[in-house]
């Protein structure tokens, strides 16, 4: 009781400052949140011109250091007075004023900033950031909160023009041991874990923000708390076991992080990627989680076909090699299964096979489900694409035995698939070829024909 007491109190002291020239969708997004969450918010630059940079000069962001100095003024000398600077045009409240304090007093700093994976606008910078062990390692303008007093010694140097980078500002504050010494800590800030506010709102999914990292006085730099990220809640899905999955149109950067291997990068470099089998490529793709959720979502469908031949959903109703499957477009999947493919599928496609560009238009896309007392292998055949994809869904040796896939034109097989990479062969002619039997446990495996 006592302890709710001094938080009720120290919520008092919570201000939050965003800049919204315009009032978007997003921003009455956010400030109806706020709003739930009964944050005091005071909003800088309505109906004020944008000049904070644009398209052509994207750094930009110089205005809101502008109108943040000047309303820090009729703040500066409330010692206790606690102020939140945050975006709002792509930010939700997941949590209160209460949770959000007590982040901001763990993180023992005066000031604190969001922090962020990459590092913008000044890569040559890099070098003079602290190293972390692990989370996000860079200084994002984005959202920081602190000590009003603290605040405005930070921005008051601020010279600059309104379309200048503030993030840079910020960053030459922070990697300047002298001024972070006597001005600033700084904190990162990010969002809670997706599930931590289901159902808060009318059973809809809610957006957390939270602080998450800080760079501390000292030089101390810790982000080892991650809370989750910033989503946005427009179209977010409900109706599905993982609707994350559903995320890529919505937040790509947090689909990005949660589904793709770590290893696709390296991948995308012509690192990593094996050719097992003669113009058979074969490289990391999906994480654990992207696996392990498609297979799940799948199951919880449940709708496998019988593997005849006869099939209503294709073209024709006749499969000439049916398999135990189900496709993306029966879960709702197809609009997102074909922006992965062009996302990550398709600019490694040209690397791999210059001079061929793709629009991974796909005919079929499904995943495959072998098991010894169903249908535990498939015949020889060729596939209806241009090439095709094959991502391994679970882990062989553990979660079943046999599998894998030869090449009958090359007599080469692959039999020890990898959980999350994907096989990409040609499809017709010369790449004719067989699913070996899984002689125990479960096999799944997601397929796409792309063509061309
Ligand atoms: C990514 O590649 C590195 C280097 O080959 C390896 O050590 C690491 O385990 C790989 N990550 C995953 C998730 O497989
Ligand atoms: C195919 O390869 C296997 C070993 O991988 C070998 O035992 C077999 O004789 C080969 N078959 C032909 C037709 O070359």
């Amino acid at each position: 009781m006592m302890c709710l007491l001094c938080f009720l109190l120290h919520a008092e002291n919570l201000l939050v400052l965003t800049v919204a020239t315009k009032q978007t969708e997003g921003f009455r997004r956010f400030r109806r949140s706020a709003q739930f969450f009964n944050y005091k918010i005071q909003v800088l630059g309505l109906d004020e011109d944008w000049k904070g940079g644009d398209d052509k000069k994207p750094a930009g962001g110089g205005q809101k250091v502008r109108l943040l100095k000047s309303a820090l003024k009729q703040h500066a000398d409330k010692e206790d007075l606690i102020i939140l600077f945050t975006e709002s045009y792509d930010v939700l409240f997941a949590s209160g004023p209460t949770e959000l304090l007590k982040k901001f007093k763990q993180a023992k700093s005066k000031v604190v900033f969001s922090a962020e994976n990459y590092i913008y606008p000044d890569r040559k910078l890099e070098a003079k950031y602290p190293t972390v062990r692990d989370g996000k390692r860079f200084l994002g303008s984005g959202g920081f909160i602190g000590y009003a007093p603290n605040l405005k010694k930070l921005v008051e140097e601020w010279k600059g023009k309104d379309d200048d980078s503030d993030q840079l500002f910020y960053t030459k504050i922070f990697l300047d041991p002298e001024k972070r010494v006597c001005v600033v800590k700084l904190f990162l800030w990010c969002m809670l874990p997706q599930n931590y506010c289901s159902d808060i709102i009318a059973g809809k999914r809610l957006v957390g923000c939270q602080l998450s990292v800080f760079l501390g006085v000292f030089m101390y730099l810790t982000n080892r708390h991650q809370f989750g990220h910033i989503l946005s809640l427009e179209n977010y899905q409900t109706s599905h076991l993982h609707n994350d999955l559903w995320q890529i149109f919505s937040n790509p950067e947090d689909w990005r992080e949660k589904y793709i291997h770590e290893n696709y990068t390296a991948a995308l470099k012509g690192k990593l990627v094996e050719m097992p089998c003669p113009d058979v490529y074969w490289f990391p793709i999906f994480t654990d989680t992207a696996c392990d959720e498609l297979v799940e979502e799948m199951e919880h469908y449940g709708k496998w076909s019988t593997g005849d031949n006869t099939d209503s959903r294709i073209q024709g109703g006749y499969e000439n090699v049916p398999t135990i499957d189900i496709h993306m477009n029966q879960i709702g999947f197809e609009r997102e299964w074909y922006k992965f493919l062009l996302d990550y599928i398709a600019p490694i496609t040209e690397k791999l096979y210059p001079g061929y560009y793709t629009k991974t238009q796909f005919e079929l896309a499904f995943v495959v489900r072998y098991k010894p007392d169903e249908q535990p292998s498939l015949m020889p055949h060729h596939d209806a694409s241009t090439f095709t994809i094959n991502i391994a869904l679970n882990r062989v040796g553990i979660d079943y035995e046999g599998g894998g896939c030869r090449f009958l034109r090359y007599n080469c097989s692959i039999r020890a698939p990898r959980k999350g990479w994907t096989l990409m062969h040609p499809g017709r002619l010369t790449h004719y070829h067989e699913g070996l039997p899984t002689t125990k446990g479960t096999r799944y495996i997601a397929v796409s024909f792309i063509d061309p």
